[in-house]
């Protein structure tokens, strides 16, 4: 159990934080071409390795989550990625998550799928170097009738045993129960069903018995749903999403981490410094800093364009981002 608190905490490393760039292949060739490239599994190795073979980005990466079909590919350096990123001092985790399906009891929601066989994926993928796994479950939002509490506690369900699966197997688990910002909804609905649903998943973890000081938390930010015209201030994002943790997450939990969920990269980070410095200012328990996809990789993808001669100008734009949201989750 010490193995999994000191990997928890390298993982939340003062100014560090993940990329998550375990995009599926689906969504990897659906991202890419919105950036007008074609996709083929080549095209996806460079495409993971304009980001994770920049050089520096073991300045600000405490870890980064990667998907099956990488954890086989190599970089430009000929390493296999998990063992490149090792070299680097940088945590290579994987998504084991086999993606949603419409809740059969409720369908206009999703539950997540990939208990099944978790096990021997999980030994399987501790070969290859990786200390972490990552899980997303997704909660939606829908005036006040979504989520249901049967999909907040059958996701929660499904958390806990990944998490019980992944501690077993000697990898720290991060639990994301997604809260999606589509919707009109306000901030305060935002912020209550974050509440709820982070309530739910540690009451969950304990019947379970998930030691909750070997996991990480991954969380949406409390934002105002993004179909409102509304936009809410760095400052209301910090009071609403700070409320939210302190009310409902343990203090033994190692830290907390963020996704962008659809955020611009400039407002993902000054939301993060903002959360920060409120966290800070409230004696808030645990480090939090940021796991982004798309807020890290938009500026430097359309920079790219899946273009060799494009590759130093991207990496020069992702290393900037980097720096900027390094700063940010010091608050
Ligand atoms: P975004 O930062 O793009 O929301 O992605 C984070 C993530 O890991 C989603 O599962």
């Amino acid at each position: 159990m010490t193995d999994l608190i000191s990997i928890a905490r390298s993982l939340v490393a003062p100014g560090k934080g993940l990329l998550a760039a375990d995009e599926s292949t689906h969504t990897a060739v659906k991202r890419l071409a919105s950036y007008g490239i074609e996709t083929s599994e080549e095209m996806r190795r460079q495409y993971r390795d304009l980001f994770l073979g920049t050089p520096g980005v073991e300045g600000y990466l405490s870890g980064v989550i990667l998907y099956e079909e990488t954890l086989g590919q190599k970089g430009d350096d000929q390493k296999l990625f998990p063992k490149s990123l090792i070299d680097r001092g940088i945590e290579p985790g994987i998504k084991v998550d086999q993606g949603t399906e419409p809740f059969p009891e409720s369908s206009d929601e999703l539950i997540t799928s990939g208990l099944i066989g978790l096990p021997e994926r999980l030994a399987a993928y501790a070969k290859t170097g990786t200390t972490f796994t990552k899980w997303r479950a997704v909660i939606t939002i829908e005036g006040d009738t979504l989520p249901s509490a049967q999909a907040i506690h059958e996701n929660a369900r499904r958390l806990a045993s990944y998490a019980k699966e992944v501690q077993a197997a000697g990898m720290v688990p991060i639990l994301e129960p997604e809260v999606l910002l589509d919707g009109k909804h306000s901030r305060e609905r935002a912020k209550e069903v974050i509440r709820e649903t982070l309530s739910t998943l540690f009451t969950v973890l304990d019947e379970h018995a998930v030691d909750r000081s070997g996991v990480i938390l991954k969380t949406a930010m409390a934002l105002t749903g993004a179909a409102s015209q509304k936009k809410d201030t760095p400052e209301e994002v910090a009071e609403a999403t700070v409320e939210a943790l302190m009310a409902a997450v343990p203090r033994e939990v190692p830290g907390i981490v963020f996704l962008s969920g659809g955020q611009s990269p400039d407002e993902a980070t000054e939301n993060l410094a903002a959360i920060a410095k409120r966290a800070h200012e409230k004696g808030a328990p645990w480090p939090l800093t940021f796991s982004y996809a798309r807020a890290l990789q938009e500026e430097a993808l359309s920079i790219w364009k899946g273009k060799a001669e494009n590759v130093p100008a991207a990496r020069a734009a992702f290393l900037e981002r980097l720096k900027k949201v390094s700063a940010a989750s010091r608050g």
